[in-house]
């Protein structure tokens, strides 16, 4: 008999859990979805349930034991067919993936349980975010979940933050969602809107 008793409201401790409650609103099966930085494959993995059997999900990482550990963590769900990883700068975005998307999800900083050294960097964020734009469906959405806490964070945090302030408001709706009861360097997440 199919379950329909209500899934339960998940904790909403910080900008990833309220991200990924954005992701299951707004996938449907058959949907193309970027995620932009892999780390270890939390978030790409549900994008690949999300979009279904008939929708795809293109993973970029720069470092290859990202990759490694995204790709393994899709094979044990038996969901790799759904995915293209690529050991590869999101700033190549556009080179790799095909148009248009409905969901390009960004989750900086450093890897959990990695090496903190290896960020991302406003410049190669900067340039993934043109392109996400650019690959878009109308009514598409790119997530971003800022961390302004680390060394080099609120570097990032100016750059993107400027980005989507200087965005069109006819053309894009940009939000930023943050908590009000945490320190002001918590992280955060916005969200632009490619208007229909
Ligand atoms: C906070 S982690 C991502 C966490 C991940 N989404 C998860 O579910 O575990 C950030 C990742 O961005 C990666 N990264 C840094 N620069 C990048 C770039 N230019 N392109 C793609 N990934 C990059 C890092 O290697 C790191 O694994």
């Amino acid at each position: 008999m199919t379950d329909l008793s209500p899934s339960p409201i998940p904790a909403l401790r910080g900008p990833v859990p309220l991200a990924h409650l954005f992701l299951h609103s707004l996938l449907r099966d058959g949907d193309r979805a970027v995620d932009a930085t892999c780390g270890n494959g939390h978030d790409t993995l549900l994008l690949a349930r999300l979009v279904g059997p008939r929708g795809h999900v293109w993973g970029f990482d720069i470092q290859q034991q990202a990759v490694d550990e995204t790709g393994r963590r899709l094979a044990e769900a038996e969901l790799a067919g759904r995915v293209t990883l690529l050991p590869v700068g999101h700033e190549e975005l556009a080179e790799h993936v095909a148009e248009p998307l409905q969901l390009v999800l960004f989750n900086l900083g450093y890897r959990p349980g990695g090496d903190r050294s290896i960020i991302t960097r406003p410049e190669t964020t900067g340039s993934a975010l043109e392109q996400s734009l650019q690959l878009l469906a109308a009514g598409g959405i790119v997530l971003v979940t800022v961390y302004p806490g680390h060394s080099g964070g609120a570097d990032e945090q100016l750059a993107v933050e400027g980005w989507s302030a200087r965005l069109d408001p006819r053309a894009f709706h940009c939000w930023r969602m943050g908590q009000t009861n945490v320190t002001p360097d918590a992280p955060y997440l916005l969200l632009v809107q490619r208007g229909r």
